[in-house]
């Protein structure tokens, strides 16, 4: 079975990526590089033994994406992760985030369509819920006006993909609402490799504690949370990857009911910055120095997943703990600084 992988260079894809090598399925891999390094093609070599083809392009070209879809046939599935992700840069730059999210997400489809491919995966977000009113989170809570722009693309996104499935039966969609990605490769050969400053918060933290950035800056102590700082849903990119599989392999089966279907993927829990630093010190045994600052545009104050539908339906559940992940993390934080 042959997948394309979009943004399969990037953090979750690479991850991805390896999950499905592993899995015996042949990967083909696009990415334009914009935020993520050739290096990690490598990576995913080393894991798995194995070489996905690799074809730099820029999904925001249709006629690149045209030519990718000429020279590539027999294509089995598409795993779309190519996009800008950070929701503090979206609020910053929003005509960026809508022209790469949502045009390349087009470019896709209409190419998925004039071929009669099906089988896609979309990488979808917590933040279509915005501030949801109700927690844990289901996959019934409203969409609601997303805090942020990234938040809004993948709220668009979904709804491009919902229409088109509503118009071409027979072409099968899953998006999977991703809550906080951590953590890495247990190898620590790959993991987040996050371009200049991270904007996230796990990133930040290693390259703090490996003594790369002064301090840390929590954005905020002031929210309606127990110890006043947000509470997001850290989930290991390792169950995240494992689950784009179960998910393809529901399509590829024709397990699912519907051509549509969506998915929460969390650990089913939150954690608060604070309890996350103090987990990693207890996991580093060394102290974070942090600092608190003001509240960040876009965020929200909670949000967790309810998980019981991707469990239940997709036979799928986070494993990994909150330690266990943020040990990855650091371990790959210490690779990537002994390589510099
Ligand atoms: C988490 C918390 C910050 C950095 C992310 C991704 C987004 C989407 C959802 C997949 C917030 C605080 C952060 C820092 C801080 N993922 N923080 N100091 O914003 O919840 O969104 O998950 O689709 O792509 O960006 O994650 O890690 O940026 O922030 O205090 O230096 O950590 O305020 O409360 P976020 P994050």
């Amino acid at each position: 079975m042959k997948i394309v992988v979009t943004g399969g260079l990037g953090y979750i894809g690479s991850h991805t990526a390896v999950c499905l090598l592993e899995g015996g399925y042949d990967v083909i891999i696009i990415d334009n590089l914009s935020n993520s390094s050739f290096s990690v093609l490598e990576g995913i070599t080393k894991i798995t033994g194995k070489s996905p083809e690799f074809c730099k392009v820029d999904l925001q070209e249709p006629w690149a994406v045209k030519d990718f879809f000429d020279k590539h046939k027999d294509i089995d599935g598409v795993i779309h992760f190519a996009a800008s992700k950070a929701v503090g840069e979206s609020v910053e730059k929003p005509l960026l985030y809508y022209q790469n999210n949502i045009t390349s997400l087009i470019f896709l489809l209409q190419e998925m369509r004039r071929r009669a491919l099906s089988n896609f995966i979309f990488s979808s977000s917590c933040t279509v819920y915005g501030q949801a009113d109700e927690l844990p989170i289901t996959e019934n809570a409203p969409v609601k006006e997303a805090t942020s722009p990234y938040g809004n693309t993948k709220k668009i996104g979904e709804n491009i993909i919902s229409d088109f499935c509503e118009s071409q039966k027979s072409f099968e969609a899953i998006s999977l609402r991703y809550f906080n990605p951590i953590g890495a490769h247990p190898s620590g050969i790959i993991g987040e490799l996050p371009i200049g400053t991270p904007r996230n918060l796990v990133p930040y933290i290693t390259q703090t504690a490996i003594g790369f950035r002064d301090e840390l800056t929590i954005f905020g102590n002031d929210y309606d949370t127990p110890d006043g700082t947000c509470i997001r849903d850290y989930i290991y990119v390792m169950d995240l990857a494992k689950a784009h599989v179960i998910a393809l392999e529901r399509l590829l089966q024709n397990q699912a009911d519907q051509n549509y279907e969506v998915f929460n993927l969390g650990m089913g829990s939150g954690s608060s910055v604070l309890e996350i630093i103090k987990t990693f010190e207890r996991v580093t045994n060394q102290k974070l120095p942090y600092h608190f600052g003001k509240r960040r545009a876009g965020d929200v104050t909670a949000a967790y997943a309810e998980t019981s539908k991707a469990n239940k339906v997709l036979g799928w559940k986070a494993n990994c703990g909150l330690a266990e992940a943020l040990e990855s993390a650091w371990i790959w934080e210490q690779n990537m600084q002994k390589k510099e």
